[in-house]
């Protein structure tokens, strides 16, 4: 189920070039070509002779944002692990901007700044203060001046809504905030790509709209994004294309209206369905 049939969104460079090079790439050349941000061609990972992904093709066009759903142990978390390669993946099956990851020659400390990551327990470091948190990246991988990084960190967590908060330190914000400002921490690094492990899983459910409000911002300014979620609501609304897994497979993927509306496949029906009793109130389900 793997056939390519995806239309592809519109080059967001077309719908606003600024904002593009404000926030995502300087895509390389194979990109400028056309060629797809990402290519994943049977990508296969095994842990102690257990398979965990069976053969997983996927291209990852630059401005795609992409949702990833399905049943606990499916292989969604280590499909982005092996990604920005915090898992080696079995094979030579990852392509990015047309570089082989795993090749010798390839720089893997460029690459994972190119590729953001967003997990759902925001990881942020307890004893600094959220633009701390956000600077040291730039500061010490990058090499930016400090005053330079102080001012992208602040325009970031304007742009996450927490401007008033640059000197709290991470107990005393809320979950949502502190993963606004994991948010924030992941774009200042300029990234091509941003991973999201079930970025608000963690989360008390007041919560869960304004990091998701962080997300869609992103992905209406053009941000590549692979986003792993329970949130089906979420995932039509803003996806282009929605990727079900199972068992280490891609079972299904199509357009989040065809997927949700009139999934193809009898076990994409039934996630959904339990899912969606899940996330339905009894009082409002049809009985
Ligand atoms: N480092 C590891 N060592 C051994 N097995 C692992 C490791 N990481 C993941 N697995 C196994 O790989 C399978 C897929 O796990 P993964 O975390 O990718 O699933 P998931 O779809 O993200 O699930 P969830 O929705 O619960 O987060 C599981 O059976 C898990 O136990
Ligand atoms: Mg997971």
């Amino acid at each position: 189920m793997n056939k390519k049939t995806t239309v592809l969104p519109e080059d967001p460079r077309k719908r606003d070039p600024d904002i593009f090079t404000e926030i995502s790439s300087k895509a390389g050349e194979a990109v400028r070509q056309g060629r797809p941000l990402i290519e994943i061609k049977d990508l296969h990972k095994t842990f102690n002779g257990l398979e965990v992904l069976k053969g997983i093709s996927l291209d990852v066009h630059p401005g795609e944002v992409i949702s990833i759903i399905g049943p606990s142990g499916s292989g969604k978390s280590t499909l982005l692990r092996c990604i920005n390669l915090l898992e080696t993946p079995d094979d030579h099956s990852i392509l990015f901007e047309g570089e082989d990851i795993l090749s010798p020659r390839f720089a893997v400390p460029e690459y994972r700044k190119k590729v953001g990551m967003v997990f759902q327990s925001f990881n942020l470091f307890p004893l600094k203060t959220a633009l701390h948190n956000i600077t040291m990246g730039p500061v010490m991988l990058n090499k930016e001046p400090r005053h330079e990084a102080e001012e992208k960190g602040k325009r970031l967590m304007a742009r996450v809504g927490l401007s008033d908060k640059l000197d709290a330190y991470p107990h005393a914000l809320s979950g949502g905030q502190q993963q606004r400002v994991a948010i924030a921490r992941a774009l200042a690094m300029d990234p091509d790509v941003l991973l999201f492990d079930e970025p608000t899983s963690a989360l008390d459910p007041e919560m869960i709209g304004e990091v998701l409000n962080v997300i869609r911002d992103l992905a209406r300014d053009g941000m590549t994004m692979l986003v792993v979620t329970h949130e089906m609501g979420f995932a039509r609304e803003v996806s282009d294309r929605i990727i079900f897994m199972d068992d280490g497979r891609i079972v299904e993927e199509g357009e989040p209206e065809q997927f949700f509306s009139n999934p193809g496949t009898e076990r994409a029906r039934e996630f959904l369905s339990k899912i969606i009793r899940k996330e339905t109130p009894r009082r409002f389900r049809r009985r």
